[in-house]
Formats: C-alpha cells, structure tokens, sequence
C-alpha cells in the first residue's frame, strides 16, 4: 500500500498580511473579516495553504514581527473568534493555514520584558543582558540600514540588552527553560484554535554562545526538534516552515533527520533566478540547485520570487549584488537593508513575458511555490515609503477609490496606494483582469491548475540537462510516474538548440523569454 505524499509537497502557499489584504469594517486597515470575503479569489486563484502575517498585538514597529502579547489579535484585525471563523472557512474550501511565529524576540513593550528590565526581576533571565557590549563580538548586524550593534543600554535594567533585529526587539533567552517552555505554550495555543502549521521567523539565532556567529548553534536546533516533537505527538498533520536566511547546506539541518521543521526556505536561488534574467544565461540557476544538499524524505523547499520584505541579497556575492543592484535598483531609494524593497512587476519594467517566465520557473523549481498577494495580478510598490512599507500597500481588488480594498477614504488607508504609473488601482486591480481572459490573473491560475495537475512538480527530483545554448535553462522533474523537461529561454534573443538528452525533441527554437513543459516524444 502506497500512502499519500504530505499535503505541504505538493502546496502551492499564499503570503498574506492581514492588514494589506480586504477591509471588511471600513477603517482603512485590513483585518480578517476582509478576509474571509476573499477566500473564494483565494480559492479561485488555485491556492493550497495561506501563510498569515503576524497580527498579534503589537506596536507595530516591525510590521508586527514586534509581538506584544503572543495569544491576541490585534484588536484592528478582529478578535481570536475571527481567525477560528476564518480557519474554518478556509478548511471548507480545502485551503489550510498556517501562521507567522517569532520565536526569537519581542517588542520592547512585551509584559515580559517590561517585568525583566525591573531591578531585581524574578524574570530577568527571559532576556540576554550584559554589562558591555563586548560580548558576542563580531555576529554580524542584521538591519544594518538603521543598526550597529546588536546591543542597546536599557535605563531602567541598568544593562545593555541583546537583538538580532530593530532596538525595540529583545531576544529572548532560550537559555532559560522557562522561555521555552512559555513559547510551546504560544504554540499550543494557536494549533489548538486549528492552524495548520507555522512559519518560524528568524529562527537561526534562538542561542547565543561566545566565540560563535550566535547563528544555526547546536542548541537551537535541539530546542527546534523538541518543538517538532512536541507537535507530532500532540497533533496531526500540521508543519513547521523555516526562515533562515543562509546556504542550503546549512538550513538543511533545519530538516533534521525528518525530526526538525517540515519545510525551510531557499534563500540563495532566488536572486539567482533574477540574476539569470539580467545576464541572459541560466546557470546561476542550476548551479543552486546543484550545489543543493539532497533534504530527507519528508521534508520540503519553500520557494519564492518575492515577499514582505527586501530581496535579500545577502546569499550573493558582491559583484553579483552589483550587479542585482544597478539592474533591479538603480536609484538608491529602492534599496533596503541588504536588498531590494520592490515588487516582482516593477523588478521585471512591468514585461509581460519576464513576468510570466519567472513564475514559470518558480512553479517549475524542485520546492512548494509560495505567492506573495498581488503578485498575481502584477501590482506594483512605493519604494518612497519607510523601511519595507513600500511592497506592503492596499492589495488592489478594482478601480474604486481606495482600490475596491476599503471603504475607507484613500487618504484614511493604513499605507498609501500605489500611485506609480502603470500600476495605479485603476490600471492593475482584480476586477479587470478577472474580465480580461488575456490577463495575468488568468495566466496565474491556469498554471496554478496545470501544476496541480503534475504533482511531479512538487514531488520528483530534480536532474540538469545539458543543452548548446547558454540562454537556457532545462531540467528534468522526475518522478515514479512522470517525467516533465522544463525548457526556458532566459534571454531577450531568439535561440536554437539541442538538449543533451535522448526522446526529447531536438532541434528547439525558442522566442525571446519562451518556455515550456515537455514530455518524451512530443
Ligand atoms: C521577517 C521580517 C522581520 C524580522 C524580524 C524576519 O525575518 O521576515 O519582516 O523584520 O524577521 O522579526
């Protein structure tokens, strides 16, 4: 008997933060009862899971990655008998959940660290407290844009207190048991209200240890397995995603022997794929995939073109991010942090025959693909806006004011609208391109629906395929039942070539940015 592949295998995920996605009580913020009017586009669109955003009570200094009460909501995004109704609701129509987890820190204004800055605290431990900022020397700055040290002087602790991220994000100290303790019990908490996973944000950088890069230690990936523990005793069927930014041979330890975490992102290949498109040649591509450790059996890449926040490019070198650089981001206002703060659309001028390769490639990749919202339908960003605000706008349903997304005055929206031409709500909205059959709506979910139709995709291996033009990218997808040649033109030019490969048509012409799915004697 054969069982059934995990269902995160063959997924195709939905980044969505709930503020940016559908108004429904008209205050100009998104919140989940917006969402849940919107399950069916979801549905519609061909997506299999949802990533939420954090939208816990926060002060909103991260986004919400600055968390000040684990097991709220916002009240601005609706209650916890919200997220039940919309976890319901999306369950009804086959689609799961999982939510945004951050593990490594709080916001400053957590009633755990407002009790642990207290003289004489029982709980100061929770925090990583020093008397100097020599400790832990040489771990790099993560936000270098705003940052210099991972150190900042509390007044009323009398002590300087440790953060990966922004001054106002203390880590916690796993150190302590407690610490643990208390966040398997945020775990429970939201598993139990019935999310089907989590994605663990920033989850390299739980312990810390002199002499070390205070990253992936030995530690953290203990705690993490015990979590993985945890969860499969206590429930069925539910995932732990990871964010750690870094090599692929060093987040495949985030999988474990198959008794870590269930999926991990691929950071490195996705600039590579921008890289491609930029120079004309496909082996940036290949070359991740090739140096791409073997994961075990039930474990599964995450990957993406974009999300919420900068393109990261902190896994290329410096003249491939010069290059990134003066092709993706000329001015310097595009820039954030190590990275680029701009959509997929913007990122491609908006040409219709990039966007579509790209997705191709990304629904053609060995992984599970994961959305970011608005994608979809090309919408484009505000790189004027502070920090990562810029890819974070009004998601953009129609032509109305404030974009179908509110009905709140334009002016009363959490984030301006996109007003760059050739992006503004009334030139790329949902409404339009639902009636357009040409659209990129369109285009979306009919490969979304061609993917699903070839689980290969998200369940075989991946095999290189030699071919006499540099210009392109082929690989097999290879499974027990199928076998599918991924082709692609990464190039502005016509090409003629041959595949290294027997049963395959050869000699090919492809259209400048052409692509297709093959199969043996076509
Ligand atoms: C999230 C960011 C956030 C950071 C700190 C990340 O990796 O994706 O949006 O700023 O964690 O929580």
């Amino acid at each position: 008997m054969t069982t059934a592949p995990p269902w995160f295998k063959t997924a195709v995920f939905y980044e969505v933060p709930v503020y940016a996605f559908a108004d429904g009580n008209g205050d100009g913020i998104g919140d989940f009862a917006g969402l849940v009017e919107k399950l069916d586009y979801v549905a519609a669109l061909g997506i299999d899971c949802l990533w939420l955003l954090p939208f816990f009570e926060s002060p909103l200094c991260d986004g919400g990655y600055d968390v000040s009460d684990f097991t709220s909501v916002l009240a601005s995004y609706g209650t916890i008998d919200d997220v039940t109704v919309l976890i319901e609701a999306a369950h009804k129509r086959g689609i799961r959940v999982i939510a945004d987890l951050v593990l490594n820190h709080t916001s400053d204004q957590h009633p755990w660290f407002q009790e642990a800055r207290r003289p004489g605290s029982p709980i100061r431990d929770w925090y990583v407290w020093s008397d100097t900022t020599e400790k832990y020397r040489g771990v790099r700055v993560i936000f270098v844009d705003t940052h210099d040290s991972n150190w900042t002087w509390d007044e009323v602790a009398g002590a300087y207190y440790w953060h990966r991220f922004f001054w106002h994000q203390p880590d916690l100290n796993y150190d302590n048991p407690d610490v643990g303790e208390a966040m398997r019990d945020v775990v429970r908490f939201w598993l139990d209200i019935g999310f089907d996973g989590l994605r663990l944000d920033a989850v390299p950088y739980l312990y810390e240890r002199e002499g070390t890069s205070c990253e992936s230690l030995p530690e953290t990936h203990q705690w993490l397995k015990s979590l993985r523990s945890m969860v499969d005793s206590e429930y069925d069927d539910r995932i732990l995603l990871a964010e750690a930014n870094q090599w692929p041979h060093e987040v495949v330890d985030y999988f474990g022997d198959d008794d870590e975490c269930h999926m991990a992102f691929h950071f490195p290949v996705m600039p590579r794929i921008y890289i491609a498109l930029a120079t004309g040649e496909a082996a940036p591509i290949v070359t991740a995939l090739e140096t791409t450790p073997e994961i075990p059996q039930g474990a599964q890449w995450g990957v993406f073109l974009r999300n919420h926040d900068e393109l990261s490019l902190e896994m290329v070198d410096a003249e491939e991010r010069a290059l990134m650089n003066a092709t993706y981001a000329p001015e310097p206002t595009m820039r954030k942090n190590i990275g680029i703060g701009r959509r997929l659309a913007p990122l491609l001028d908006g040409d219709r025959r990039k966007l579509e390769l790209i997705n191709f490639i990304l629904l053609s990749l060995p992984g599970s693909p994961v959305l970011y919202y608005g994608d979809e339908i090309g919408m484009g960003d505000n790189y004027e806006l502070r920090d990562r605000d810029g890819v974070r706008t009004p998601m953009q349903w129609s032509d109305e004011a404030s974009a179908g997304f509110s009905t709140a005055d334009p002016a009363a929206l959490y984030l301006p609208l996109v007003s760059a031409p050739g992006y503004t709500s009334k030139e790329v909205n949902v409404v339009s391109q639902e009636r357009d059959t040409e659209s990129m709506l369109h285009w979306t979910r009919a490969w979304l629906e061609r993917r699903r139709r070839h689980p290969v995709m998200g369940l075989g291996g991946f095999v290189p395929v030699a071919t006499t033009d540099p210009a392109v990218l082929a690989f097999l997808r290879t499974g027990a039942d199928e076998e599918v040649l991924v082709l692609a033109n990464v190039s502005d030019h016509e090409v003629t070539f041959d595949v290294d490969i027997s049963g395959y048509r050869s000699p090919i012409t492809f259209a400048p940015y052409e692509y297709h799915w093959m199969w043996a004697d076509q």
